[in-house]
């Protein structure tokens, strides 16, 4: 067994990350820029934090596999702008601390987000 502590021990493992993905959907339906994209079923927030958490935690030192689409077929069609991807890493960014996660693992985390931009936006 590995004894370097990862970004997802630090976080609290599944849990922790659920958590963030958690948060991060709560802030979406709370911004105006984004609550149009997101459906209000509970079941729809289910399993897009199930998808997101794995994600997460996949890219974070997890023994996780994340299970969901890839980024570009994930977002494809659905015409996303700049805008909007910014306003979903700032909401990335206020559950990150909200969950008191440190400032180099938040940045290592808002980095491998913003690297997903050309996969996300409008294709
Ligand atoms: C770093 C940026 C982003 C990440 C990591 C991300 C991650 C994900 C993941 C993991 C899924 C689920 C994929 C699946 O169904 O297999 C998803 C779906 C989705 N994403 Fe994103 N996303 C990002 C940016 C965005 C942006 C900017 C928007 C638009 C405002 C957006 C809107 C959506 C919508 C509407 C869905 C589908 C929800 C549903 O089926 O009910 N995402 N995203």
């Amino acid at each position: 067994m590995s004894t370097t502590e990862t970004i997802y021990d630090r976080v609290g493992g599944y849990e922790g990350f659920k958590q963030i993905a958690t948060d991060i959907l709560f802030f979406h339906h709370q911004n105006p820029v984004l609550e149009r994209r997101y459906g209000s079923s509970p079941k729809n927030d289910e399993e897009l934090i199930k998808l997101v958490t794995e994600l997460l935690c996949s890219v974070s030192g997890g023994p996780e596999e994340y299970t969901g689409m890839n980024m570009h077929d994930a977002h494809t069609g659905m015409n996303i702008n700049h805008e909007e991807f910014l306003e979903v890493l700032d909401d990335i960014g206020l559950a990150l601390e909200k969950n008191n996660v440190n400032q180099a693992d938040t940045d290592r985390l808002m980095a491998m987000n913003y690297a997903l931009k050309p996969e996300v936006l409008s294709h």
